[in-house]
């Protein structure tokens, strides 16, 4: 485990001077957070959720089917484009018939509560769709990342025994079904001839379906969703959250995005990650907000062009999205108008305050940090709208939750002083288990009464939390999460590669970018031509951001004497710093 240093690594106060005092945003969700964080109790929330007074729990009631029966029945719940010819709207009432429809699908393929079903698709309507469809029969989605490859494919859907996976028949080539015992059928979106027998075409069978098909309902402790996530060691594992996260991802949608019936929200994240379902699907959905999605891939005309195009009100984004924009210039966002904007909140990795600034300028306002982790389901550490932070921190544990720094013990430690950010265990979100492996979940709870997220931080004397870099070897790049092990695992399948250590490269606009320290085969001889084989194989076999865009080659990868890799002094290595303690290195 970590020693914490005693002195935090960075000073709050050179920056906070020159940050420029917000007028107190007393009209925000949550006016006064100190009032609320003392008193205030999830069991406040629950009223606004049907089962509270019906006993029935289904995700897809509380995010689609309540509202089709008042006010919002034609509401826009989605707008949809891809830039490329589609262009859609889509209200609560048709979601709630294709989402129907799609569960008649799923039940035609022998869906049953409780199963898992993957989503492999683009970012389109249909994957939105088949997200809540298989909410609607009581399923457990698993969703893919459409840019995953094979390796990345089989070990999700092999890990959580997906019965079924809806796909397209652009990306169905990366589903290795004779490895994949359990999975029986794929839907796919977009193919309606030449289906071999364990196929099925989403748009045929959409076309035979009926338009409401009740949920099947469940218990606040059933299953939501697994979504998987990288530690250092191991493959990825499957983090299950349950029905009852609606009421976190709620009460958060509200205070921390600051959501309300008016707004045009705009979520950037796609749903194969968990900031693309708790705040793309469950948060603006229960709380019956419009949802704007978009298709394709990133380009900074087309992100101002949103913005402009269906006045976007609120904002939800990353701070290498952010950092991308700013390196296109400020040409770009001045053709236009962006006035619609009134909040905007930043995730998955620590906002610079360089990219702060440059939003705030171009927006008129700076992003709000929201911290949390795959795990906890939720956003649990954030800065709020009514509140003034000093810039480059993480923020206040949101009310309800409790959050704090402590040693290796577990006990608190001063103001100041870095340690291992934990948080209280019991907040709605938090994760059910680690799918099909209870060591992993343990893990968590290593430290008795807290739940270890992984982090390093430290307090300051007002109580704000700052960010300091993770404690283990994950790495974050542009936001993503991999484990160096995964990618190791992926070099070490190339013919060339003996040996291969995977670190995270400090990067200006990535965060980090996978930097690999690679050992040759006897035979191979070290050449640019064949680092660029090397990351095409990664690229080609798990997924294009796990892939190292830097590649150094050694005689020997340092492990101690039990064979475990010293990520420790590949890192030294790469700053050209000492390497410290090597005693427990083989010779
Ligand atoms: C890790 C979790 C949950 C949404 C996306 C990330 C880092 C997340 C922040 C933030 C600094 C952050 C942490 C965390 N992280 N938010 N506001 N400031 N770091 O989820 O892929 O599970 O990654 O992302 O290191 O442990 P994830």
């Amino acid at each position: 485990m970590m020693t914490p240093p005693s002195q935090p690594t960075a000073s709050p106060t050179a920056d906070a001077v020159e940050w420029e005092r917000k007028p107190a945003n007393i009209d925000a969700n949550l006016p006064d957070y100190d009032a609320a964080y003392k008193s205030f109790d999830w069991k406040d929330v629950e009223c606004f959720f049907d089962w509270s007074s019906t006993g029935k729990v289904n995700i897809v009631h509380e995010a689609i089917d309540r509202h089709t029966k008042g006010m919002k029945r034609d509401k826009i719940a989605l707008y949809y484009t891809d830039y490329a010819g589609r262009d859609e709207k889509y209200t609560f009432e048709d979601l709630k018939i294709q989402t129907s429809r799609f569960a008649g699908v799923l039940k035609r393929a022998g869906v049953k509560k409780g199963d898992r079903v993957g989503t492999f698709l683009p970012r389109t309507p249909e994957l939105y769709i088949a997200i809540l469809g298989i909410h609607r029969v009581g399923a457990i989605p698993v969703p893919l990342f459409e840019a995953f490859m094979e390796q990345a494919v089989e070990d999700r859907l092999g890990n959580s025994e997906a019965k079924v996976c809806v796909t397209s028949p652009a990306l169905k080539g990366r589903i290795p079904k004779p490895k994949l015992p359990a999975l029986k059928t794929l839907i796919l979106v977009g193919q309606i001839e030449g289906l071999a027998d364990d196929e099925m075409s989403y748009e045929l069978e959409m076309s035979e379906a009926l338009d409401w098909v009740e949920p099947e309902w469940l218990t606040l402790d059933d299953g939501l969703i697994i979504h998987y996530t990288s530690g250092s060691t191991g493959k990825s594992k499957g983090a299950l959250h349950r029905q009852y996260a609606m009421v976190g991802h709620y009460q958060t949608a509200k205070w921390a995005l600051d959501l309300r019936e008016e707004d045009i929200y705009w979520c950037t994240a796609d749903p194969g990650w968990v900031t693309g379902t708790s705040y793309g699907i469950y948060g603006p959905w229960t709380l019956g907000v419009t949802s704007v999605v978009i298709g394709g891939r990133f380009d900074p005309d087309r992100w101002f062009e949103t913005i402009q195009r269906y006045k976007v009100s609120m904002w939800y984004s990353a701070p290498t999205a952010y950092r991308m924009l700013m390196s296109a210039g400020e040409v770009i966002p001045k053709k236009y108008d962006l006035g619609s904007l009134r909040h905007i909140c930043s995730v998955g990795e620590p906002l610079n305050p360089e990219a702060l600034k440059w939003i705030k300028k171009i927006t008129g306002h700076a992003p709000h940090e929201t911290w949390w982790m795959t795990e906890t389901g939720m956003q649990l550490i954030c800065n709020y709208r009514s509140k003034d932070f000093p810039i480059g921190c993480t923020g206040k544990p949101f009310p309800g939750t409790s959050a704090t720094v402590v040693d290796d013990q577990g006990k608190e430690v001063l103001p100041g002083t870095l340690g291992h950010l934990v948080v209280k265990p019991g907040w709605p979100a938090m994760m059910k288990e680690i799918w099909n492996n209870k060591a992993k979940y343990d893990e968590y709870f290593r430290i008795p009464g807290w739940y270890l997220s992984g982090d390093t931080a430290y307090k300051d004397a007002q109580g704000y939390i700052w960010y300091q870099g993770r404690a283990d070897d994950v790495i974050k790049t542009a936001g993503e999460r991999v484990g160096p092990f995964e990618v190791e695992s992926a070099l070490v399948a190339h013919p060339a590669v003996a040996e291969a250590g995977v670190i995270g490269k400090p990067d200006a606009v990535r965060g980090a970018i996978i930097k690999a320290f690679i050992a040759l085969r006897k035979g191979y001889q070290p050449s640019d031509q064949l680092k660029k084989e090397i990351a095409d194989f990664v690229k080609t076999h798990m997924a294009a951001h796990a892939a190292p865009r830097e590649i150094t080659f050694v005689d020997k990868v340092p492990k101690t004497r039990s064979g475990k890799i010293m990520r420790r002094v590949l890192r030294a290595w790469d700053q050209g710093l000492p390497v410290g303690d090597i005693s427990t290195m083989e010779d």
